[in-house]
Parts: C-alpha cells; structure tokens; sequence
C-alpha cells in the first residue's frame, strides 16, 4: 500500500481508503462489517470515511464498536456533518449548534475523542457561511477534530469560505470521481490544489459499476448492491444499457495489462497527483484484498487514451449546474 499526504496537514493516508455508506450503514451484516474492516487493516489501509448520516448513525456506532478496540494512532478516522439526523426536519445543517450538537454525538458513536478529519458534508445555503466556518474551527480548537474537509461544494462556496478564512482552512475535498464522473477534474481539482486541498473521492468504482459486473441486458448478479433492494437507489441511475456497454469495453483492456477491472478503474482515479485517496466501498473482504492492488499501479498515456475511447460519450465530464446539494440529496 502506498500513502499520500492529506493536502496541507500531517496526515498521511492510504491510497485506497473504505467507506461505510450503505454497507456498514446496514445494507450488510454486523459480521461482514468486522470481516471487511479487519480486511482494510491487514492490507494496509489506515484511512477510513463515514459520515453521522449514514444510517442514522448506524454506520458510526458500528465502527466505534470495531474501530475502538484497535489503537488510536493505527487508523485515520474521518467523519461528517450536514444530513437530517431525525424526523424534524430542522435537525440537520451546518448551524453553530448543529456542528456543536453532532461532532459530540459522532464522537460518542465513534467511541473516540477525537476525528482526523471532520467535513461538511454538503454546503448550507441557510447559514451564514461566517457561522459555519467558526463552528468547525472551534471543533479543531477543542481537538475533537484534528483537521476540516468539505464535500461536494461548488467552486462558488470553496471560494467564499478560503476569502473568510484563508487557504488553511480545509484539507480535504471529498467529490464524486470516476471513469463515469469526471467533472470535478474541471474546476474542483485545481481551486484545491492551488490552496492546499486534498481530494478524496467517493464511487470511484460507481458502485460496482465500473468492476463490469453488471452486464447489458442481464439481471444483476444476486448478491450485488444493484439487486439489494436497501442499496439500490442510487446505482440504478448509474445503469443505462449504454453505460454498460461502454464499461464492458474496458475489459479487455484491463485483461492486456493484466489488470481487474476494478484495479484499472482505481489506478485511474489515482493517476491524479490531486487525488489523496480513493474511497471505496466493500461488502465482502475479498473485494477489499482485490481493491488494494490499484496501489502503485501506473497508467500509460496510450493506455489512457484507449480507455477514453473505449468510454465514449459515457463518462460525465462537465461540472453540474445543479449539484447534488442542491437537489436535495440528503442521505449521501
Ligand atoms: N461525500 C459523499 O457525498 C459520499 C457519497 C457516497 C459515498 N461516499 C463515500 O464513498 C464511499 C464509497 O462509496 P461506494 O460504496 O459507492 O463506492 P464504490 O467503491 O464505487 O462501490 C462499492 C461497491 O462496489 C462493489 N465492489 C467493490 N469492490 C468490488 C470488487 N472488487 N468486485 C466486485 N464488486 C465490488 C461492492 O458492492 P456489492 O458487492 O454490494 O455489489 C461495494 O460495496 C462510501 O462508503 C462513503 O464513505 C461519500
């Protein structure tokens, strides 16, 4: 496993971090939660992501019972805030006593007193960006988090936030980024980098899509996320026929290099200097062991350049006039 510096901070993580949406959030089983989890350790991931939202909670709790029971300082715990925490719909934003009220109460599912990293899940258009900057700092302060991230903001919001408070500020930007999103390369990547931040990219396997899995014109596979009723809303947009059959033109050129599908795919999210880490989700610990091997694994130009033709029209490359904050998408 290789690791890679966290934008400005002191923090280096592992090229291939693991998430907790969906899966550890309850879409699988406490024991395949552990199984998967002591997978990422053994091979060598220090870096994991979850979020107060995922399940409600739930993903958290389920990591503060495993994560708790290992040292401290042998893991990188990143957590956010943002989603609707229960049924009153004002309990969730960015607001002082929101951020006051969850970075507690996610400290106390994680089982720890402190998060590495702390994001903003979305932007909130409802705060004052002025109150939101200063309720993170004042987490750093009281060293329930060692450092600030954001995700999924636009250019707009970046700016406005580094103009308050300087380049300092966050370390980490947490896109959407594939082979089939690659829009944040456009404006995303280069506004962090020139102030120190870090991406971390979340799907950069698009659920499973780009593992070529799914094949046009079949049912997905049974045990997949695709036909897990719990964790399929999203995947299901992801799935055109057009999709898939540009995804099934990457297989052989995976197979020419030697490579799965799903290493090919993370090596090329981790062709970017810009990119920290790639977050990837698992439901089993085989597809964990099988993942870590895009670690250190070099694309050549010509080999990009196959890709991006056997891609076609298929990969979405501008950046979105409505993102997903705006559409309301409140439980990623
Ligand atoms: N910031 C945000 O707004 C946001 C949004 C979404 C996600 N995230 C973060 O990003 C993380 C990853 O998201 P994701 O789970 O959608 O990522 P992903 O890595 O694109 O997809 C993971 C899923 O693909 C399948 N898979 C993984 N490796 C495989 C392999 N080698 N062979 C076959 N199938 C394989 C598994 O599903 P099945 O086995 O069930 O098919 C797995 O759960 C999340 O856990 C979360 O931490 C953040």
């Amino acid at each position: 496993m290789r690791f890679r510096k966290l934008g400005s901070s002191d923090l280096e993580v592992s090229e291939i971090a693991l998430g907790s949406w969906l899966t550890y959030a309850g879409g699988i089983e406490a024991d395949q939660t552990r199984a998967c989890t002591d997978a990422a350790f053994e091979a060598g991931i220090n870096f994991f992501d979850t979020a107060n939202i995922y399940g409600r909670g739930a993903a958290e709790a389920a990591w503060g019972e495993i994560l708790s029971a290992r040292p401290r300082d042998s893991y990188i715990l990143a957590t956010k805030v943002w989603g609707q925490m229960s049924d009153d719909p004002d309990d969730r934003g960015l607001s002082a006593a929101q951020i006051g009220k969850q970075i507690d109460a996610s400290l106390t599912r994680l089982q720890t007193d402190h998060v590495d990293l702390y994001q903003a899940h979305r932007f909130d258009p409802k705060v004052p960006i002025e109150e939101t900057i200063e309720a993170l700092q004042k987490v750093v302060a009281d060293g329930k988090a060692r450092y600030l991230g954001f995700s999924e903001w636009t250019v707009e919001q970046i700016e406005a936030a580094l103009e308050i408070a300087g380049p300092d500020l966050f370390v980490s930007s947490q896109p959407q980024y594939s082979m089939l999103w690659q829009a944040p390369e456009v404006e995303v990547f280069p506004l962090s980098a020139a102030n120190g931040i870090s991406q971390i990219v979340w799907s950069p396997l698009a659920e499973g899509v780009l593992t070529g899995k799914y094949k046009p014109g079949e049912a997905p596979p049974a045990d997949s996320r695709a036909a897990n009723e719990s964790m399929n809303k999203f995947i299901d947009g992801k799935m055109s026929e057009a999709t898939l059959e540009a995804v099934q033109c990457l297989v052989p050129i995976a197979a020419g290099e030697g490579l799965s599908l799903p290493e090919l795919a993370l090596a090329w999210v981790l062709r970017r200097s810009e990119v920290a880490a790639a977050i990837v989700g698992a439901s089993r610990p085989e597809q964990v062991h099988a993942n870590v091997k895009a670690s250190g694994v070099e694309l050549s130009a010509d080999l990009l350049a196959a890709i991006d033709e056997a891609l076609g029209d298929a990969p979405v490359k501008e950046p979105q006039l409505a993102p997903l904050a705006e559409a309301g998408v409140l439980h990623r």
